[in-house]
């Protein structure tokens, strides 16, 4: 049964990361036995221009129809100004919330040719290997009441609400156990309980689950800790699960021990395994249009949709592997280049790795 991936091109350098991604769709096609049709749909800022809506409701049909959807990145400073529900960001949030995708996976791998590419020293990056379990459907991008009112003082105030309920807990609770007992059997949970009652709730839902996985082990931690350990110790780290605000910012902090945020793939999952696959970084407005921006985080999250998705884990690893091997030619992009060291464009990295694919 040929399956069926929908690509959301999405704005700035969105466009140009998810062309190279599709060049490895198509010689997976013609090579390796790739069964799938591709479609675009517009999200972002590219639909509230031609669609008049940052999620169209023909692109959320379409996403609905799909076995997998690929997305480049949205937003940027030409819709910064518009109304509110009109911001490609919203059309991102909406599509998270209307799919149903509350497991937000991300791996924070260090390919060993970057070890020099990391802000940190490589011996404290070497060998990192680890998972951030973000939820991504609750907290306090959704709660409600949300908004801008004016005090009675006059005074204008904006207000958002952080709450999980234990439902909303427990199911990322289940998925980042699952995860851990697949990996290396710890799991940390980041929680700021010291202060927040819906992170006293989360802890506590986290310490009932543990129980019925008794192969993982369960610690706990403060986010503003985690922050200060991601950068001092990364290693010690397997797998965290954390709401949707600190894994947002965690998840960035981590990228950068991996190199560049341009290496970092995520997977967004709903409860069937159906999932949206997408670069961890943004749409990159000031290096958009230039042949600048590094694939590789937009190609290895097309490797985690074949493996999560697409149920075709040999074709992923091939991906990942060709990955690995362009690196090791010593192909950069901008981001991932040592002082001094040659660079190559966007394009030319995508047609590295589909050159790489066959030598695997
Ligand atoms: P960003 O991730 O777009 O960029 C941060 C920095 O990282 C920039 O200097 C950029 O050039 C660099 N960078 C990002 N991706 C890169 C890549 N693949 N290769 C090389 N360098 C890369 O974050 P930002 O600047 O804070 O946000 C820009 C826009 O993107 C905003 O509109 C924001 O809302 C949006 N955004 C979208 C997503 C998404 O679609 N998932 C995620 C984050 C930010
Ligand atoms: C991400 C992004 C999004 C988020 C924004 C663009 C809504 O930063 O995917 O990490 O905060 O979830
Ligand atoms: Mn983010």
């Amino acid at each position: 049964m040929s399956h069926r991936i929908l690509i959301l091109p999405g704005d700035g350098i969105g466009p140009e990361i998810v062309a190279e991604a599709e060049k490895v769709v198509t010689a997976l096609q013609a090579d390796f036995g790739l069964d799938a049709e591709v479609e675009h749909a517009r999200l972002g800022g590219q639909a509230v221009d031609a669609e008049g809506a940052p999620l169209p409701e023909s692109t959320l049909a379409r996403a609905r129809e799909a076995d997998a959807i690929l997305l480049g990145a949205v937003g940027g400073p030409k819709w910064e100004a518009i109304d509110r529900p009109l911001r490609p960001e919203r059309g991102l949030l909406a599509i998270r919330a209307e799919l149903g995708l509350f497991a937000n996976l991300r791996p924070a791998l260090l390919f060993p040719e970057l070890a020099g590419a990391s802000a940190l020293r490589p011996e404290v990056v070497a060998g990192l290997d680890m998972l951030i379990v973000r939820e991504l459907t609750g907290g306090i991008y959704f709660g409600e009441p949300r908004g801008l009112r004016i005090r009675e003082d006059g005074v204008r105030e904006g207000f958002n609400t952080l709450r999980y309920g234990e439902d909303e807990i427990e199911r990322i609770g289940r998925a980042a156990f699952t995860a851990a007992q697949r990996r290396n059997g710890r799991l940390c949970s980041v929680d700021k309980a010291n202060v927040l009652e819906s992170s006293e709730l989360w802890r506590e839902v986290m310490e009932r689950l543990a129980p019925e996985y008794p192969d993982v082990s369960l610690s706990h931690m403060y986010v503003d800790n985690a922050a200060m350990q991601l950068v001092r110790a990364p290693k010690q780290f397997d797998v965290i699960v954390t709401g949707n605000l600190f894994g947002d910012i965690l998840s960035d902090c981590a990228a950068m021990l991996t190199g560049s945020i341009g290496m970092l793939p995520s997977a967004s999952l709903d409860e069937t395994g159906k999932g949206l696959y997408e670069p961890v970084h943004g749409s990159a407005p000031d290096i958009a249009g230039r042949d600048a921006a590094n694939p590789l985080a937009t190609i290895l999250s097309l490797a985690m949709l074949l493996r999560y998705s697409l149920d075709e884990g040999a074709l992923a690893d091939r991906v990942e592997a060709a990955v690995g091997r362009v690196l090791g030619q010593g192909l950069r992009t901008p981001d991932i280049a040592g002082e001094g060291e040659p660079v190559v464009g966007t394009t030319a990295m995508g047609d590295a790795v589909v050159a790489a694919l066959g030598a695997v």
